[in-house]
């Protein structure tokens, strides 16, 4: 038997309305936000997540989906979306359209990752990019969005954490305040921390590992090196996230695992889901349009993990959401049988004539196509929690009539089979 590929999921029916919920909600909040929805390919040319991500992170050097296809171009399933939507707003001139562009996307990314629950190596993001200020109102807005939405889903166990990486020659002064600090302690580091001293240093503060964060402890932090305006900026998202009533952590260790990133960063992580706990994190990214081809246009966004919220929600318990129903259920009252093919084929034009002219009617109905005993045709309509059978045949349907049942009080009537206005009434009612 051919299963699924390792750390993908099904969704199934029984929990797509959760989805379409949390779907409902996004689009709904990028509305209010006034956000246009923008969807780009799930594969790109490799080159793009390499130069956009940087080539030593852990996504871009260990992680992708990268393959050459059968003209030898090197293609990647894409990792994330800041990357694929930065090159969109070049290639397709946006910023010439529109001076400012608020742009959001929903859609599925591929990391090849170690799953475990929470982590997936197809899972699904919504993410927002902004990309035309360098204004800090909008690395706010950002973590405004996310907060509306996790908080819109009933989430409670919820911590904002910021943290401000400063423009790139402060950070680069900084790596090497770091570099000092760390030097008679490399050799005391994990074998993971020591590669990255050289690779990529500031991602120490990363490390799950006791012995690194036992030195990262009395570190020197970015934080305390800021220019002026990245310290300006940050103070802005600070006092808009107090105006705006959302609390929040500074965490001067937050470094996030992507390379483009300048000024402020941000996670909001839960409490509810294990050792994944991060359910979105974004930050400003004010080079990475010029270094990925396009003109200097600043830029911020973030990211949040749809199957991480969903068990989060899971987990508190926060989501109520009605159960799937139907309107109407026909019930075929006589079975199909070879002796009366004149009344099977009636039975069969009403069930098509009743089933389209509801539907037409806005009115949502099913029946049978398997031959079932009333019986078995009644446990569906309950299944499918029908609020109406109708049945259809019998003495009732030699009359000219239908009888129709109101299953959550058991009311039945009749009613002429020509009167569907009166059908389509009551089950509306
Ligand atoms: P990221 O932190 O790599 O940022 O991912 C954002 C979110 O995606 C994470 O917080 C997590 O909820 C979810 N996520 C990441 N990897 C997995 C996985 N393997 N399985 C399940 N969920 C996962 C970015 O992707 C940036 N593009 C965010 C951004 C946008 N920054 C600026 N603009």
């Amino acid at each position: 038997m051919i299963k699924a590929i390792t750390g993908t999921k099904d969704i199934l029916p029984v929990d797509i309305s959760k989805w379409h919920y949390l779907e409902n909600l996004l689009r709904e909040t990028f509305q209010l936000f006034n956000y246009k929805e923008i969807r780009t390919p799930i594969f790109e040319e490799t080159a793009l997540f390499a130069r956009g991500i940087g080539e030593e992170t852990d996504i871009v050097s260990k992680e992708m989906y990268t393959f050459k296809d059968r003209s030898e171009t090197s293609i990647t399933l894409r990792p994330e979306n800041t990357a694929g939507v930065v090159r969109s707003f070049i290639e397709q001139s946006l910023g010439a359209q529109q001076s400012l562009n608020k742009l959001y996307y929903i859609g599925a990314m591929f990391r090849q990752e170690r799953p475990q629950a929470g982590r997936l190596r197809q899972f699904h993001q919504f993410g927002a990019e902004a990309l035309g200020s360098t204004s800090p109102l909008l690395d706010s807005e950002m973590i405004q969005i996310a907060y509306h939405i996790l908080k819109n889903l009933g989430l409670k166990n919820l911590v904002v954490k910021i943290n401000s990486l400063g423009i790139p020659e402060v950070r680069e002064n900084y790596k090497n305040v770091l570099r000092d600090y760390l030097k008679d302690k490399k050799d005391n580091l994990s074998e993971e921390s020591r590669k990255r001293f050289d690779t990529n240093i500031l991602r120490i503060f990363d490390s799950k590992i006791e012995v690194d964060q036992q030195i990262m402890k009395d570190a020197p932090l970015l934080i305390d090196y800021l220019d002026e305006q990245s310290k300006n900026d940050f103070n802005v998202v600070k006092n808009y996230l107090t105006k705006v009533g959302i609390p929040f952590e500074v965490d001067p260790a937050l470094v996030r695992g992507l390379d483009y990133y300048t000024k402020t960063t941000f996670e909001i992580v839960s409490g509810s889901v294990g050792s994944q706990s991060a359910l979105c994190g974004g930050g400003r990214y004010d080079l990475l349009v010029e270094e990925l081809g396009g003109k200097a246009t600043p830029g911020v966004g973030f990211a949040a993990g749809m199957e991480r919220i969903l068990l989060a929600c899971e987990n508190e318990k926060s989501l109520n959401l009605p159960q799937d129903s139907i309107d109407a259920y026909l019930i075929r009252v006589d079975s199909k049988t070879e002796q009366n093919l004149e009344l099977d084929l009636k039975l069969e034009l009403e069930l098509i004539n009743l089933s389209s002219k509801l539907r037409q009617g806005n009115i949502s109905c099913d029946y049978d196509y398997l031959n079932r005993s009333i019986k078995a045709q009644m446990r569906e309509a309950n299944k499918f929690n029908a609020k109406y059978v109708v049945f259809v045949g019998g003495d009732e349907f030699n009359r000219g009539e239908l009888n129709i049942k109101n299953l959550s009080n058991g009311e039945q009537q009749l009613i002429k089979i020509e009167d569907f206005e009166k059908l389509k009434s009551i089950i509306k009612s």
